[in-house]
């Protein structure tokens, strides 16, 4: 969602705030902004819409000074316009805002009534008022103190003041946020990657912390004002991982770099001679297997925990739970003890997901956490009690493909692993299973070496109403991934369904308008699934089939036939990825959507 960067430099810093926001687009934004303060006044630029008209706008009026902040907004209250972008400005404050002021209305009808004059209709707006207000009557650090006491809801901020043109202030909670150093500044931000090129270390900053930042150094305080102890770690994102190495979309390099991250993955966590150690995670090898498993995640990472949920309950023969968190953390569960919770994100700082890995630890102290996440500075990963990192490198398409893959990865590693110490599964079967996921990757190289038949596939889906796709067992999740993926990019509406359930409803949607992708290897329940594929095509659907037999073992008159290599019961699902992400990038790049950044969305959705 929004993103948020400050610098102070030894030179002028529009171009690095400019730049910074840039790296930072992945995350979804609908206006932007920048604010310097020089000689003792503010300088703004504001635009709706990309970044590049904020481009345009500085190109006209160029704003100079050695310290700034900058935004990427994600509109949550009041339209994308101009007037509600960040930064917002009281006679001495200027300030950028990531989350949401629950108590903004309280907080502005007490503003105005004291004579502060409102211009944007966001809940932001009461910041720079409410600390303006407090500078009036007290020392600095007591005023940012009050006023984080008075305000309620999630917040990362950004702000500088007036009269103290070297210092950055900063405050956190719930939202991510960070401070950088590198050779020519000092930086605020609520991404890393925000960095890349600009600093070489950074300091994550928790929740309730907050405090000022200057060329000589930080001044980090909790809430009762008490000084907080600080922590620098290198910066884990380079320059060249904001870049797309030759391809056209990051969506495409990203699902490109699969068979690397299953290789990385292995190799981290598959032992030579075949042991599976998560050494994040210790409590997983200490303590007695759980009885009980529940999976939180939203989105694409649900879907991935879906998939495991078949790979789980078949071999440790225990309850599996999976929910998505936003519906998890309000329906009062029923968690007892010996349950694991596995929480699944890519960002991790999903609100939602962290919600639930607080409830969680907070209801039953004595289970434990594990958080399955691509970012190991992520707020979920440092709270959880083990961590199993995803190791796909950063993800910048907006839409999730090998953080995807990765989750389903790890979760087949962790299902393995699990068996093993239940003693439910012999050694040679987990040397199998471990040898056929080394194979995978290779595989997925030839499939991505080799996509003319995806794009054929893709041309079937011009002029369509919508799109069925069907999946039994580990493969139904995946109907529901592919679906998401291609109504999140091509804006065409797709539902992914239980191919045995389409006859209790969804069949009446078919006709030659709705192509259906049927998909069907042989792991699972084929034959069951090529009878469904037969009734969509008796009532005249037109059927993409994602297979992994040759077609003369399986009669269909398929309109397109999309090929993977045979899987085993792990490795399919990783193997199907493929071509699912593939289509709906083609589908996406014909119907000329912005495929990296589809509109609407954001990359980590950091508020309720
Ligand atoms: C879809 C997508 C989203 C995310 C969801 C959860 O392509 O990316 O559905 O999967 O917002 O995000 P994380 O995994 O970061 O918690």
């Amino acid at each position: 969602m929004c993103g948020i960067i400050g610098a102070l430099c030894d030179h002028n810093v529009q171009d690095e705030l400019l730049g910074a926001l840039r790296r930072m687009e992945y995350r979804g934004y609908d206006s932007a902004g920048i604010c310097v303060l020089d000689g003792g006044s503010f300088q703004q630029a504001k635009a709706a819409g990309k970044l590049s008209n904020l481009q345009r706008e500085l190109a006209s009026h160029p704003l100079s000074g050695r310290i700034g902040i900058g935004h990427t907004r994600w509109a949550t209250h009041g339209e994308p316009t101009i007037i509600n972008a960040h930064p917002h400005i009281s006679a001495n404050v200027a300030l950028v805002h990531n989350g949401i002021i629950e108590n903004h209305h309280q907080l502005r009808v007490q503003l105005v009534a004291q004579g502060y004059c409102f211009v944007s209709q966001t809940d932001t707006e009461v910041l720079p008022h409410l600390l303006e207000e407090k500078i009036q009557q007290r020392e600095l650090l007591d005023a940012w103190r009050e006023m984080l006491s008075e305000i309620e809801g999630a917040y990362a901020i950004a702000a500088i003041i007036r009269s103290l043109p070297g210092s950055l202030w900063f405050a956190r909670k719930g939202s991510p946020l960070l401070l950088g150093r590198g050779a020519h500044g000092v930086y605020v931000a609520s991404d890393a990657l925000a960095l890349a090129g600009l600093a070489d270390e950074v300091m994550y900053i928790d929740d309730h912390h907050w405090g000022r930042l200057t060329l000589e150094g930080v001044e980090l305080y909790d809430l009762s004002g008490n000084p907080v102890e600080l922590e620098w770690d290198p910066l884990p994102v380079t320059a060249h991982d904001a870049e797309k190495d030759g391809f056209p979309h990051y969506m495409l390099k990203e699902i490109h770099e699969q068979p690397a991250v299953l290789r990385r993955i292995l190799r981290q966590y598959v032992k030579g001679d075949g042991e599976i150690v998560f050494e994040q995670a210790s409590f997983l090898h200490e303590k007695p297997l759980p009885q009980r498993i529940v999976m939180i995640a939203c989105g694409t990472s649900y879907h991935a925990a879906l998939t495991a949920r078949y790979w789980l309950e078949r071999y440790l023969k225990i309850p599996v739970e999976v929910d998505i968190a936003s519906e998890y953390r309000y329906r009062d569960p029923v968690i007892g003890q010996h349950t694991l919770l596995v929480a699944l994100s890519q960002s991790g700082e999903t609100a939602d997901t962290l919600e639930v890995l607080r409830m969680f630890k907070r209801h039953t102290p004595g289970n434990d956490a594990l958080a399955l996440c691509n970012v190991p500075s992520s707020s979920l990963a440092r709270e959880a009690d083990g961590l199993i990192e995803l190791f796909a490198g950063p993800e910048i398409g907006v839409a999730s493909t090998k953080a995807y893959m990765a989750q389903l990865a790890v979760l087949a590693l962790l299902t393995l692993f699990m068996a093993r110490r239940a003693g439910a599964m012999p050694e040679e079967r987990v040397a199998e299973h471990l040898a056929a996921l080394e194979r995978a990757a290779t595989d997925m190289e030839a499939l991505l070496a080799d996509t003319a038949a995806v794009r054929q596939a893709a041309a079937l889906f011009a002029d369509v109403r919508g799109a069925l796709y069907l999946g039994r067992g580990p493969c139904y999740p995946m109907a529901l991934e592919g679906a998401l993926k291609l109504k999140e990019i091509s804006y065409l509406h797709a539902e992914g369904y239980a191919a045995g359930e389409m006859k209790h409803g969804p069949i009446a949607l078919i006709d030659h308008l709705i192509p259906v992708v049927v998909i069907a290897p042989k792991q699972y329940h084929l034959e069951k699934v090529i009878s469904n594929l037969h009734e969509v095509q008796a009532r005249g659907a037109r059927v993409i089939l994602i297979v992994d037999l040759p077609e003369a073992g399986i009669a269909t008159d398929a309109a397109c036939v999309l090929r993977v290599p045979e899987g085993d019961y792990f490795s399919t699902p990783l193997l199907v990825c493929i071509p699912l992400q593939l289509l709906a990038y083609e589908v996406a790049c014909m119907l000329g959507t912005d495929v990296d950044q589809p509109r609407n969305l954001a990359k980590s959705v950091t508020v309720e």
